[in-house]
């Protein structure tokens, strides 16, 4: 049987060749498009990196969505036609989902689509941080692994590979996030029980960190 992942990168491939209009809307249920990122845009590096900090203040303002396209390429699109990535991972094993959650429910990043599946209708940003700020700004990025794919290894080396992993995603994060203006933070103060109820993650996926990111409070 098709998973709804499966269905739902079937939906934009069809979409794509219909050239049916974009999904937008999380009421909508299907996936949502992003539109290709600007692989040409950013700030020299050695500038980004000058100016990358955690920030915890932030405004509700949303992020349009070319930003949010351009963010989510950048933290761990694909790079190469072999599929790859933006940042390097354990063995070739894809072990790390990021997922967006936004006022308009959670999201998980399909990076072979560059596209957005919905995973939940609910606003759970409040459960992704011990911290205040996380409630309000626009957008938590989550980072889930999935532990049954790390097989032959002890439980410890499954959170320290896969905390690696989410490293690089999250510092990939911080340099996007410096040269576009905006704020994040990297964090791992979370209730990680609490945030994989609210996520209704099954047993084998742990959630490694959480980043936020948004517009610094003016
Ligand atoms: C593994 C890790 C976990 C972190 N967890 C949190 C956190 O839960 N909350 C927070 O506000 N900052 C968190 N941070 C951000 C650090 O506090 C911050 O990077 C550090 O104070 C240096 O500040 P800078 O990022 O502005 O250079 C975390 C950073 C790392 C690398």
């Amino acid at each position: 049987m098709m998973t709804r992942r499966e269905a739902g990168a079937g939906i934009i491939a069809s979409a794509v060749l219909a050239g049916a209009p974009i999904v937008t809307a999380a009421e909508e249920t299907g996936p949502r498009r992003l539109p290709p990122p600007d692989k040409a845009g950013g700030m020299p590096l050695m500038a980004a990196l000058q100016l990358r900090h955690s920030t915890r203040e932030y405004s509700a303002q949303p992020l349009p969505t070319q930003t949010l396209s351009d963010l989510l390429w950048a933290a761990f699109g694909v790079n190469r036609p072999s599929g790859d990535r933006t940042a390097p991972y354990w063995r070739h094993i894809m072990v790390i989902d990021v997922y967006a959650a936004m006022a308009d429910g959670v999201w998980l990043y399909d990076a072979k689509a560059h596209a957005l599946l919905p995973h939940l209708p609910d606003d759970i940003r409040a459960a992704t941080g011990l911290q205040d700020f996380v409630a309000a700004a626009p957008l938590n990025l989550v980072y889930v692994a999935h532990g049954e794919r790390m097989t032959d290894i002890s439980p410890e080396e499954r959170r320290l590979y896969a905390s690696v992993d989410t490293g690089f995603i999250g510092q990939n994060v911080y340099l996007f996030c410096a040269s576009a203006g905006l704020a994040t933070v990297f964090r791992g103060a979370v209730d990680y029980a609490r945030l994989a109820q609210a996520m209704k993650l099954p047993a084998q996926q742990f959630v490694t960190f959480a980043q936020t990111v948004g517009y610094p409070r003016a």
